[in-house]
């Protein structure tokens, strides 16, 4: 599959299902089962984040519930903004439950950051994140996160959920885009 378009292969599919394996144990250590709150519900941001929440939530050995938001940054890169508008709110009301946001990647943060504030407002039980990709290096707001997978250097990466112009969420792997792609 898109062949010459790979220039390298950052975390192999094997990587990804290790550490997937290795997060749910860490996680399902804290929530307690049978527990007043109801069962953990993950809280998936689309579209990057549905592989791994799949993936993930048939690796946690206790049971979870799954939750969808949309959301979308207004502007771009350029944006310090933080401003997020909502494309697609939750189903349910979160008031009282246990809540673990699922994200791929934690680029700038802001998405996150501004998400953690929005969801906090809604008084859930507690408010998590575990995302499977963390950028230090292009971090611009602080976002406490429990969970990462891995932090990977400032790079443009596709693949698991992660694309460029909505291609590459199909790779089982993370990899890196040969320049010749970016170039059209
Ligand atoms: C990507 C990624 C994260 C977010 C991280 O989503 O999946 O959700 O950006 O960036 P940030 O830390 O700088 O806010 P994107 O907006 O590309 O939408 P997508 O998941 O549908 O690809
Ligand atoms: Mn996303
Ligand atoms: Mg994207």
């Amino acid at each position: 599959m898109y062949e010459g378009d790979i220039a390298s292969v950052l975390i192999s599919e094997e990587q990804i299902q290790d550490k997937i394996a290795e997060l749910a144990a860490i996680i399902a250590e804290r929530y307690p089962v049978g527990a007043p709150e109801g069962d953990l519900l993950l809280v998936g941001v689309l579209k990057g984040a549905v592989f791994f929440m799949t993936d993930l939530a048939r690796a946690l050995p206790i049971p979870t519930q799954m939750e969808f938001m949309a959301v979308s940054s207004y502007g771009s890169s350029t944006s310090s903004s933080g401003v997020v508008r909502i494309l697609k709110d939750l189903d349910k009301d979160i008031a009282g439950r246990h809540v673990l946001i699922v994200e791929d990647i934690i680029d700038s943060g802001l998405t996150l950051s501004w998400l953690m504030r929005n969801l906090r407002t809604r008084n859930p039980a507690s408010l998590e994140v575990v995302t499977l990709l963390r950028k230090p290096d292009a971090i611009k707001v602080d976002v406490e996160v429990a969970n990462v997978g891995f932090d990977i250097p400032d790079e443009f990466v596709v693949g698991y959920g992660l694309d460029y112009a909505e291609r590459y969420r199909d790779l089982p792997y993370i990899g890196t885009l040969e320049p010749t792609v970016y170039g059209g």
